[in-house]
């Protein structure tokens, strides 16, 4: 039996990763975490291609591209990101990187180089795959394709819980800044916006448990 393409886009801190996690578990598919991958970039260039103020050097980092390997190992059933063989599964959730990441993903060069290596791993099929362009440029042909919303207040919560939860210090309004300031350039970006797919079911989940996300995603799914 064919295995579906599935394609989850929406905001930051929707809870789009845990949910496609828990839903590829139930169906046995592979998930990806596209936004882990923009994230990686993002650590690479904070290490590797800064100006003498710390900042990112875009022009330096998209002649380094050719130097960055990024895989996912599988890992009791997780996939985990490898850069340049390096776990930066960690490193990547750092608000370093959160406060950069939406200025890396917005580069053409960065989103190019990133988008064959997305398209080959959902060849196969039977792949979730999370982030914010997979049903419209990523994977525009996915047998199903879904957009989570919710309210700036719900969404700074879950994330401020998060970041604790992986001993992580925050600021419950840096993180709701940090957020707003992330969805703005990432829908305003000239290049694969932040949008919902024409043809994608629209989820606002402000006021459902993640369990209830699930269940409602896989209302849609049992029928495949
Ligand atoms: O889902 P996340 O918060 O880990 O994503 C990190 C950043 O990467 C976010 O600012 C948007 C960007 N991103 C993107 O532009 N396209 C994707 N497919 C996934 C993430």
């Amino acid at each position: 039996m064919k295995k579906p393409v599935i394609a989850i886009d929406g905001y930051s801190s929707t809870g789009k990763s845990s949910i496609s996690k828990v839903i590829a578990e139930k169906l046995g598919l592979v998930h990806l975490d596209t936004g882990a991958l923009y994230r990686g970039i993002t650590w690479f260039a904070l290490q590797n291609c800064t100006d003498k103020n710390g900042s990112i050097d875009l022009e330096q980092l998209f002649l380094s591209l050719h130097n960055i390997q990024l895989e996912f190992k599988n890992l009791d059933e997780e996939l985990i990101l490898h850069l340049n063989h390096e776990d930066i599964s960690k490193e990547i959730r750092s608000n370093e990187v959160s406060d950069n990441v939406s200025v890396v993903a917005k580069q053409k060069e960065v989103r190019d180089f990133l988008l064959q290596y997305q398209r080959s791993l959902a060849e196969k099929g039977g792949i979730i795959m999370d982030g914010r362009d997979i049903g419209t440029v990523v994977l525009p042909n996915a047998d199903f394709k879904f957009f989570l919303t919710a309210s700036i207040d719900e969404r700074t919560k879950r994330r401020y819980h998060e970041l604790l939860s992986l001993g992580i210090e925050a600021e419950e309004q840096q993180v709701k800044e940090n957020l707003i300031e992330r969805d703005k350039i990432d829908s305003e970006r000239e290049i694969a916006p932040l949008k919902q797919a024409e043809d994608a079911i629209v989820i606002d989940n402000t006021f459902l448990t993640k369990e209830e996300t699930i269940e409602s995603i896989l209302s849609y799914l049992k029928n495949f």
